[in-house]
């Protein structure tokens, strides 16, 4: 598996991963999905398989300390072999940062504001594939 910056060309790849998982917001709009995953402070990523896209992820990071990992997925006959694991440490390494959060552990922070109680995870580096 190869784990490389996602490209304009992998963006087919890449819906059928989220169609897969009954995601309909990527594909339902392919220019704003260009559009987001090439944005200033976005880092993409993806795993590619014998020419197949089999993993994807995106990640939102200052440069420096914090970053967010927006979406992940594997393609399901390719997952439990480390691919979810290689496409955040390659994008973290990219992005730079010191962690990353996925959605929020202040939960009691959002436990005061109007909405869904959420559970939320920090990763830290370094990963091994
Ligand atoms: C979550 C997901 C991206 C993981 O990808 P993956 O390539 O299978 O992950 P890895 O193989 O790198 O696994 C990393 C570690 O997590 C463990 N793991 C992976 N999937 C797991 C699961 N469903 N339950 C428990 N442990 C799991 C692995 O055993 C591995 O641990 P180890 O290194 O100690 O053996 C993949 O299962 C997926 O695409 N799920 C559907 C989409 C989704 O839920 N995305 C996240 C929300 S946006």
């Amino acid at each position: 598996v190869n784990v490389r910056p996602y490209e304009h060309g992998d963006l087919e790849g890449v819906f059928a991963l989220h169609v897969a998982e009954g995601w309909p917001s990527f594909p339902s709009d392919p220019v704003r999905a260009h559009r987001i995953l090439t944005n200033p402070g976005v880092t993409s990523f993806v795993a590619v398989d014998d020419g197949r896209v089999v993993g994807f992820t995106y990640m939102l990071s200052d440069g420096e300390i914090q970053a967010f990992l927006a979406n992940i997925v594997v393609a399901a006959d390719a997952r439990k072999q480390g691919v979810g694991r290689q496409l955040i440490a390659a994008a973290l390494r990219k992005a730079g940062g010191e962690r990353i959060d996925l959605l929020s552990s202040a939960d009691e922070f959002y436990a005061h504001l109007p909405h869904h109680r959420w559970a939320g995870f920090r990763i830290y580096p370094p990963f091994t594939p």
